[in-house]
């Protein structure tokens, strides 16, 4: 394969000791090795999800960890408040509907976070009905947006209105890149997706769980069987998983733990705002509209319109030559903004690469952009941010 400079929001590209990790030979997945292996990468993960909880590894893409979520915790008939920012929300809702939810759709306009206050406009409205929500969803980073939900707020508005309800969360492409307190938080259930922060392949999702869903799941009836949690939370404590896991993604996540421990968490975290940073600067340098609302831009992604008239494939052809690879938009935004991924194995220095193509190959595709100042702003933003974030972590200590 040609190198690229890959920078769409997962999969995301792989340090090279993840890439060893991936060429190593098989080994009995009930053995000890495997067994103390995924204690290890389990308690690993604790941190960043911000629990005690054990973060439950299963073999599956981001979406079958929502299924987990909403399968093992809930039952047909439940009644279920989807806060949805874009499309991985709808998605979310979309699950819990299929498997028999009364899902009420709170639907916020793309680009913009949810407000606490709407979510407990929408709790009461719900009750008023006689439907009081057993659980809520809630995004933590829309991917297809470039937003990060305040999700510390929206859970406690949501504790506080209605405080036996389950908050249910996507972190897929958040949990590992900023900053997230599960415990601290109170939210039930959280999930998260390997090929985004975690910096491995895509197949295995992350789950955990709070006390309040385990009690829940006692008596949830959804139909469930591959995807039950509580399968994989028995199992655990033996170092093992109800069905045969991806070993060698365990492997590689093993290494990148590590990979994440020796740089931590304050420098990761201040990494990614000074990435978000760097292209929300390089972006606007070159006279694209971000899509976001910069208040809650997130620090994952980076969305920006795709200027009227202007087709994105051909823009994208013109990158892709160059070795640059962006993502286009999601669902009803296909076609109409573009995203910068930031997230897990990625640096300012391959942001300020990707500027520098894209005001090239925009260039070349006929599109108008400001020239030889994008580069440099997405620069100076990148280690402005990245110095003041340190800056924040140290004086918290
Ligand atoms: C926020 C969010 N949720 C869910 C998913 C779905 O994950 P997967 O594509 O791994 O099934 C994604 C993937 O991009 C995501 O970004």
């Amino acid at each position: 394969m040609p190198s690229q400079n890959l920078r769409i929001p997962g999969p995301t590209p792989l340090p090279d000791a993840v890439r060893e990790a991936g060429r190593l030979q098989m080994i009995n997945h009930r053995g000890p090795e495997f067994q103390e292996l995924l204690v290890r990468a389990s308690a690993g993960m604790r941190p960043w999800f911000g629990t005690q909880s054990d973060v439950l590894i299963l073999t599956s893409s981001g979406s079958g960890g929502l299924e987990s979520a909403v399968v093992s915790f809930l039952s047909p008939g439940d009644p279920v408040l989807a806060v949805s920012i874009g499309n991985f929300g709808e998605r979310f809702a979309k699950i819990a509907d299929i498997y028999g939810a009364d899902v009420t759709l709170l639907e916020v306009e793309w680009g913009q976070a949810a407000d606490p206050d709407s979510v407990r406009e929408s709790i009461r409205a719900m009750a008023g009905e006689g439907r009081s929500p057993r659980a809520v969803l809630l995004t933590f980073n829309e991917t297809s947006t470039g937003v990060t939900n305040p999700i510390a707020q929206l859970a406690g508005t949501i504790r506080d209105a209605a405080p036996e309800t389950l908050i249910l969360v996507d972190g897929v492409s958040g949990i590992g890149a900023m900053p997230f307190q599960m415990d601290a938080w109170d939210i039930d259930v959280v999930v998260s997706g390997s090929q985004k922060a975690w910096m491995i392949p895509p197949g295995l999702a992350m789950a955990a769980a709070s006390e309040r869903a385990w009690a829940a799941a006692a008596t949830a009836t959804m139909p469930r069987f591959y995807f039950d949690l509580a399968r994989h939370r028995d199992v655990l404590p033996k170092g093992q998983t109800p069905w045969t896991p991806a070993v060698g993604l365990v492997f590689q996540l093993e290494a990148a733990l590590a990979l994440m421990e020796a740089e931590g968490m304050e420098a990761i975290f201040a990494r990614h705002q000074a990435c978000g940073a760097a292209s929300r600067a390089g972006l606007q340098a070159l006279g694209f509209e971000l899509f976001a609302d910069q208040v809650y831009a997130s620090d994952s992604v980076t969305s920006a319109h795709v200027p009227v008239g202007v087709e994105w494939s051909s823009v994208s052809k013109e990158l892709q030559a160059r070795g640059l690879v962006l993502a286009g938009g999601q669902g009803k935004l296909k076609g109409k903004v573009f995203r910068i991924g930031h997230l897990g194995h990625v640096g300012v220095d391959d942001i300020v690469r990707a500027i520098e193509v894209l005001e090239e190959g925009a260039t070349s595709a006929g599109v108008t952009v400001t020239r030889g100042v994008a580069a440099e702003a997405a620069r100076r933003a990148g280690a402005e941010r990245a110095a003041a974030a340190l800056a924040d972590a140290a004086a918290r200590v």
